[in-house]
């Protein structure tokens, strides 16, 4: 061999020593990715964040990716795994997975990573085996990788080396995926999560949370809009009452003791974002904040749920029961009027059945005093009802929907409980109340009593509730793995209060005697009466009725040309405005 070509070898084995331990260095060299803005192929070139991202990637075996829209990470994530594949041994090959909400999402994956395969220079001399499947692709070294939309299935019969979950908060039917993920991930695999928040969803928040509070081994990688060079220029730090600051140094360590001074970041790329998404904050929050709290469609807004959290919840005075699944706060007084509103478990696994008791006249007007979570069959349920009920000579409202709470409403009736809840105070039919033929109202009267805080609520329990609370198909429910038992007993109890009690006052030859029997003294309550519904209320309740599924498609702006017209590939259309009202199932990504 000549000196010349003995000097090429060994300077090409010499490279590719540096790629193989170098990612960044491989990426920045070697890849080329499509410019929008341009319309053509540059070099892809990560910016200080996305080489952070790398680096995590290639340290830690579980990583969890905070992301704004565009943050250029499902790149990044492809040119990765490219290195990955180029670089594995062969006797040791990589199997890549990568699962998406949506099957082209993980395709348009893959598509990336071959794109990526196709830049290598020569001396690269790993090949793509098998073409012709679009969702799995084998190297010449053994490597795979394959891409699936999401389900439980997909995991079948392929364990992963690296499982990559692509707008993991957008997963539908996440538990059972995510579960499944586990369980490969147990033979020793590595994963990592990415995503824009979505509220509270069971897997990606749940997630981040687990590793916010080291409950778990994965790293959070936090991109940040501020801190990318596409999107920062003219960056400005605002506070109300303070002057502003514009820095545009770079330094994110300043960056973030802005954060924590409580000064937000500002850009001309950033308000042009916001007026594109006509103002609408929570979409704002989401696509470029990465809020969680504020990016789920919340039944209650967050800034009330914060508000019960901060000023009202307060640790039971003391828990009972066997596994201490009764919760007080305050023991019953006399003269006092309390309401409970009882959730019936239908006796499923996971199911758990609720009361909560809310007492009408505390010194601070409406108030939690008790609460139970927990197991029990609907017999023993009834007498437990019968118990605490006596206690606190309350007035129990107990949802029959769908005939779940009967046996126990009935059960009570037959133990001779005075104080029932019938429909409109008819003793001829079953005791109990319906919430799904009333549902709509009922969460109007929640949502009314927590916004003007006029309900003090003490749960830690029932404020969780509030958050994973969202619109699902235009339908107030709980989040997919969460439950809101503790708040359909809640607002049941509210909503009969100050419903039904009015209509009673109103109508006192009909219901005297149930006025009397209810009250623990003979003291007439001011507060039934004083209890003015704010004006908003009808609308409210005009716009939980009456969800618009027909609202016009809107454009999401494409953040890469915020200036430029709205040109726009399917992919950054919302098809549905409707998700707006639907949560995650509503939601549609791309
Ligand atoms: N370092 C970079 N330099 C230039 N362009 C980049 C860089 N990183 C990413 N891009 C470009 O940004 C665009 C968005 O990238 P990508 O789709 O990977 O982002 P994403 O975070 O997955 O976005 P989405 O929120 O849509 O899932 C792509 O056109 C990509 O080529
Ligand atoms: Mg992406």
């Amino acid at each position: 061999m000549g000196e010349k070509m003995k000097n090429k070898k060994l300077e090409t084995l010499m490279l590719w020593a540096k790629c193989k331990s170098d990612p960044a260095y491989f990426i920045a060299n070697y890849l080329e990715t499509f410019d929008k803005t341009k319309q053509t192929y540059v070099k892809f070139e990560p910016f200080p964040k996305q080489l952070e991202a790398i680096q995590s990637f290639k340290d830690h075996r579980y990583n969890i990716v905070l992301k704004y829209r565009q943050a250029g990470i499902s790149t990044l994530t492809a040119a990765y795994i490219t290195w990955l594949v180029t670089f594995a041994h062969a006797d040791n090959p990589e199997k890549v997975l990568i699962l998406a909400n949506k099957r082209e999402t993980a395709m348009e994956f893959l598509n990336k990573a071959k794109v990526f395969h196709s830049q290598l220079p020569k001396w690269v001399s790993v090949d793509i085996g098998d073409t012709n499947s679009k969702q799995h692709v084998r190297f010449t070294n053994g490597c795979e990788i394959k891409a699936v939309a999401t389900s439980a299935d997909a995991l079948r019969g392929y364990t992963p080396s690296l499982l990559i979950l692509d707008e993991a908060a957008f997963i539908e039917g996440g538990q059972d995926v995510w579960a499944a993920c586990q369980a490969s991930l147990s033979t020793g695999g590595d994963a990592i999560l990415v995503s824009t928040p979505n509220g509270y969803d069971p897997i990606y928040h749940t997630t981040y949370d687990g590793a916010k509070k080291s409950e778990n081994d994965f790293k959070i990688v936090e991109m940040r809009w501020y801190e990318d060079p596409r999107f920062n220029k003219d960056l400005k730090w605002e506070k109300e009452g303070e002057e502003t600051i514009p820095d545009e140094s770079q330094d994110f360590g300043k960056y973030a003791n802005y954060i924590r001074d409580g000064f937000n970041p500002t850009a001309p790329w950033y308000l042009e974002m916001i007026r594109q998404m006509n103002g609408n904050m929570r979409l704002v929050n989401q696509e470029i904040n990465c809020d969680f709290l504020g990016s789920g469609e919340t039944v209650i807004d967050k800034e009330w749920i914060q508000q019960q959290e901060k000023e009202n919840k307060r640790d039971p005075i003391r828990k009972e029961g066997y596994q201490r699944e009764l919760w007080i706060w305050k023991d019953p007084e006399p003269g006092k009027k309390y309401v409970m509103g009882v959730d019936v478990s239908t006796g499923q696994s996971d199911d758990f059945s609720a009361f909560s008791i809310i007492c009408l006249d505390s010194d601070e007007g409406e108030e939690q005093v008790a609460e139970y979570y927990g197991k029990m069959p609907p017999d023993e349920l009834a007498n437990y009802v019968w118990q605490v009920g006596n206690r606190y000579n309350a007035y129990v409202v107990i949802d029959i929907t769908g005939g779940v709470g009967l046996p126990t409403s009935l059960k009570l009736k037959e133990m001779g409980y005075s104080q029932l809840h019938y429909p409109n105070g008819d003793k001829n039919k079953n005791p109990g109340f319906n919430i799904d033929s009333n549902r709509r109202i009922v969460v109007s009267e929640l949502e009314e009593s927590i916004r003007t805080n006029r309900v003090k609520i003490r749960s830690e329990r029932t404020i969780a509730e509030m958050t994973t609370f969202v619109f699902r198909n235009g339908r107030p429910d709980h989040m997919v793995g969460y439950h809101d038992d503790l708040l359909w007993g809640l607002a049941m109890a509210l909503y009969v209060s100050n419903t039904t009690f009015k209509e009673i006052e109103r109508n006192k030859n009909h219901s005297a005697a149930m006025i009397d029997s209810w009250m623990t003294t003979q003291n007439e309550n001011p507060q039934i009466n004083s209890i003015k519904p704010p004006q908003e209320k009808e609308a409210m309740k005009q716009s939980f009725n009456n969800p618009n599924p027909n609202t016009p498609q809107r454009n999401i702006p494409d953040p890469m040309s915020p200036f430029g017209p709205m040109n726009q590939p399917a992919g950054h259309m919302y098809r549905e405005y409707g998700w707006l009202f639907g949560g995650m199932m509503g939601r549609r990504r791309n």
